[in-house]
């Protein structure tokens, strides 16, 4: 089937990963129907193909009964001119530390969000269906020598620990939405668990890379929580992880209802992340720390043996070249 057939339902698609998928859709081909209800977000994201005649955008908010009613009449009178075959992209989420500690609200939009949306395209008789869910599941079992597997064991803070884990035990319940769907022959379609996100557009000011460019620019003095100090991260750049997405949903073999974890295998300590900004700003910093996050594992990363197998992709993108792109456009 040629790709002017092929219709993707993207939500979230003003957000970091959405936009950069939009755009590389775009490029490949593919018409698109996209909304975002600019919660953590704003149109400028997509300014640049906002007009592209493959591109339809709505202001809609995906717990929105009304709105999601005329999404899908829309959806249904799209398809039923010709054959088209719809697949969806769900991004829409209360992703970031901002929120994270807002039980209520991850559970409805991340949760119920995730479900209607994944009713809807069962009953529109979609044939793909990505659910992006985290690598916050692997909680304190983010680490192991050659990086954390889908099917390790989760160990979970608990509610005790941190209100944080209600995030990640949402996106873990969606992983079950998906599998279910699946098992049950309704759709076919993946789950994925992606590492922390960066890129040049990144929308959250108070996350670590932009957050450390804004700090050095404006004085050269850097704010670490006292765990930073032992803390290791990958960073994966939103160019690849949209890739990621793109690659399931193009390999029908690969969404079996699964998880696929997606990341870097560069791992990198936090205060050493802030020096090589530093230097790339070619500017001295100075490191404070104060305060602590609890429950926040001190290393994680993720295998990807398993979505490299399945399919043909691979990270391309160096934290090193990456953070040059972030430095350049900041
Ligand atoms: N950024 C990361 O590091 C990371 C890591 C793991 C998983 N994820 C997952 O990837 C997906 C995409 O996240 P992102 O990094 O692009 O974050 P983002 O915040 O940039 O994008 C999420 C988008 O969802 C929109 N949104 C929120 N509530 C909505 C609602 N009720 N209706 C419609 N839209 C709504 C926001 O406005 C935003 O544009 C999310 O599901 C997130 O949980 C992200």
């Amino acid at each position: 089937m040629s790709k002017e057939k092929e219709l993707i339902v993207i939500s979230g698609a003003t957000g970091i990963s959405g936009s950069e998928t939009v755009r590389q859709l775009l490029r490949k081909g593919y018409c698109i129907v996209a909304f975002d209800n600019f919660f953590a977000s704003s149109i400028d994201s997509i300014k640049d193909v906002a007009q592209h005649p493959n591109l339809m955008f709505f202001e809609y908010d995906i717990c929105n009964k009304e709105q999601m009613q005329k999404l899908e009449v829309l959806l249904q009178k799209l398809t039923s001119q010709e054959s088209v075959e719809l697949s969806f992209i769900n991004y829409a989420a209360v992703v970031h530390t901002r929120h994270f500690y807002i039980p209520s609200s991850t559970f409805k939009i991340n949760v119920l969000g995730m479900k209607s949306f994944l009713d809807m395209a069962v009953r529109l008789n979609a044939k793909r269906y990505i659910n992006c869910s985290t690598s916050e599941v692997y909680s304190y079992g983010s680490y192991k020598e050659g990086g954390v597997c889908e099917n390790d064991p989760l160990l979970f803070a608990t509610a005790e620990e941190s209100l944080r884990t209600s995030y990640a035990a949402g996106k873990l319940q969606t992983e079950f939405f998906m599998k279910e769907a699946v098992k049950d022959g309704q759709i076919k379609g993946c789950s994925i668990r992606f590492a922390n996100v960066y890129g040049s557009n990144e929308l959250y000011p108070e996350h670590i890379i932009p957050y450390t460019i804004n700090a050095i620019r404006n004085g050269n003095t850097v704010k670490l929580l006292t765990n930073a100090k032992n803390t290791y991260r990958t960073f994966l750049h939103n160019s690849d992880s949209c890739s990621a997405v793109i690659a399931l949903l193009e390999t029908p073999s690969a969404l079996d209802g699964s998880v696929y974890n997606v990341g870097t295998g560069e791992e990198i300590l936090i205060p050493d992340l802030v020096n090589m900004i530093a230097a790339k700003m070619n500017k001295k910093v100075n490191i404070i720390y104060e305060g602590k996050r609890t429950a926040d594992p001190e290393r994680r990363l993720l295998n990807i043996y398993k979505i490299r197998k399945k399919t043909n992709w691979t990270p391309k993108i160096h934290l090193s070249d990456g953070l040059d792109e972030c430095v350049k456009c900041s």
